[in-house]
């Protein structure tokens, strides 16, 4: 009997050990998930989570609007401009090559630490594991996260959930933190439009593993111990072939070089031809319009995009719903991989415009134990968010650009600082006070006065003998001894 109950016990024990004894946080990502999706109204379990927990309508990501860029903005808190990651490729003037996605890409300055790292680094025992999370396979500061699954479109999502589970799970070195990502509705978003019924059931699929990893934690007994953050990168929009623009017909071949994808992309002219492409491409932007052409000084600064170095001498921004002739090469690879023609108002989808777009906002929803229930809290930027995961981790946040008053109002505990409210009521009170005391002591004075003239003239009236010898033997009273 005895050894059956210390049997227990000690199962008991390790069970409830076998995860973390930090704070527990799992960060999910659906890429291309715009804040909108919500109203197609197929994703109730979501929608039951955002009641569930607390929500934004939509948050505020980094220019430009791309898939590296703003899950980079996620990890380490810091605008385009700051990480580096200025789209999904840069080219880069002295190797004389472009770098699509890899360690340079992600390693404009070594100094940035991403969250994953950055937990890792602040104290014993803090496990990471990166699920696909993009930027996350290559070593920061020398090292890769605990646990780690590459980039692979072939694993099954119920899977990569299970993976993530074990990690939470692991005896040796359970995670307390996990970024887990999904591709989509980002990949049949683009193929076949955010209109799409491709798009729907991509929801629809996202919103089934996301109930089956809530599902998961509670059958673990989990749900009062991890929290889980649900956002996205950006959102998507309709584009049509018949809005590709081709500039490069303005162009002398070989006279420059063209890095990243529609619709932004950096013009990288040869030596000594930047005037003379920058007068061609706004000649172009004239002709056929719903471009922008920038010489790298004129990128607007509320981008947080052109203080870098890596910032192109030329950048063209296409107007909402236009994109380049880099998408005629896409949509080709489109409609090889899912077998459709493509016709001149085939409708597929992209992103990376302005981020003061609507189209352009991705979403936001969090539950656990140290997130507030039945909360919606103010749209944010996707720059808080580090900030937020620090103090769910309970770490020491580095340089950042998020400002955590934005998001605090989620964390359980948080009550919005009295402090000025209570110096504001004090303050009024004591200044009425002091108004009520200086406007009763005037008021007895000049009643006092008014009291003393009336009386005097009063008594005087009927006593006029009297009055004045009273008077007059005071008065004596008053007088010295020797008078
Ligand atoms: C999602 O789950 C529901 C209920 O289990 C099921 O009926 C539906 O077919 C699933 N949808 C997709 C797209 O997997
Ligand atoms: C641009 O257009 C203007 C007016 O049509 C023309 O004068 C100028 O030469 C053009 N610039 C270039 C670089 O072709
Ligand atoms: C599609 O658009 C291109 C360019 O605007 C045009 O040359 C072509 O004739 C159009 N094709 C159809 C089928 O409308
Ligand atoms: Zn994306």
């Amino acid at each position: 009997m005895f050894l059956i109950i210390i049997h227990l016990l000690f199962t008991l024990f390790t069970l409830t050990h076998s995860i973390s004894d930090h704070p527990i946080l799992i960060v999910v990502s659906f890429d291309a998930f715009r804040y909108d999706y919500f109203a197609k109204k197929v994703t109730p379990n979501l929608l039951r989570l955002r009641e569930r927990g607390s929500y934004a309508d939509y948050i505020n990501n980094v220019f430009p609007t791309k898939t590296f860029t703003n899950h980079h903005t996620i990890a380490t808190g810091l605008y385009a401009e700051n990480h580096g990651v200025l789209g999904n490729s840069y080219y880069d003037k002295i190797k004389q090559i472009s770098f699509k996605i890899g360690y340079e890409l992600f390693h404009y300055d070594e100094t940035i630490i991403p969250i994953w790292r950055l937990n890792e680094m602040s104290g014993h025992g803090r496990f990471s594991g990166s699920m696909m999370w993009p930027g996350a396979a290559f070593e920061y500061q020398g090292k890769l996260p605990t646990h780690l699954q590459k980039f692979d479109p072939e694993w099954n999502w119920y899977k990569r959930v299970d993976t993530v589970l074990s990690w939470i799970e692991d005896p040796t070195k359970p995670a307390n933190l996990v970024m887990l990502y999904f591709e989509e509705p980002d990949t049949h978003g683009h193929a076949f439009g955010p209109k799409s019924k491709e798009v729907v059931e991509m929801l629809q699929r996202l919103d089934n593993v996301s109930y089956y990893l809530h599902e998961q934690l509670k059958r673990k007994g989990l749900t009062d111990k991890v929290n889980v953050i649900h956002l996205s990168d950006h959102g998507m929009t309709t584009v049509t072939p018949a809005n590709f623009i081709d500039f490069t017909k303005y162009l002398k071949p070989n006279t420059y070089e063209i890095a990243c994808t529609s619709p932004a992309l950096h013009v990288i002219p040869k030596q000594g031809m930047e005037e003379e492409i920058y007068a061609l491409l706004k000649n172009a932007s004239q002709d056929l319009g719903h471009f922008t052409v920038y010489k790298k000084d004129a990128i607007p600064s509320r981008w947080r995009f052109k203080n870098n170095p890596r910032v192109p001498p030329i950048y063209v921004v296409a107007d909402e719903g236009y994109a380049f002739q880099d998408m005629f090469e896409s949509v080709k690879y489109f409609s090889g991989r899912y077998g459709f023609q493509v016709r001149n108002d085939s409708e597929f989808g992209i992103h990376g415009y302005d981020n003061q777009l609507p189209s352009m906002r991705p979403f936001f929803l969090a539950v656990g134990p140290q997130i507030k229930s039945n909360h919606k809290v103010a749209p944010f930027n996707t720059v808080d968010l580090f900030t937020l995961f620090c103090a769910i981790l309970n770490i020491k946040s580095t340089r950042h650009d998020g400002i955590y008053s934005n998001i605090e109002s989620v964390l359980v505990g948080y009550h919005a600082s009295m402090l000025p409210i209570v110096v504001i009521i004090v303050g009024g009170v004591t200044l009425a006070l002091l108004l009520i005391v200086c406007a009763a002591v005037a008021t007895l004075l000049i009643i006092k006065r008014q009291q003393n003239i009336t009386t005097a003239a009063a008594l005087n009236k009927r006593f006029p003998q009297n009055f004045s010898h009273s008077t007059i033997e005071a008065q004596h009273l008053l007088e010295p001894e020797d008078a």
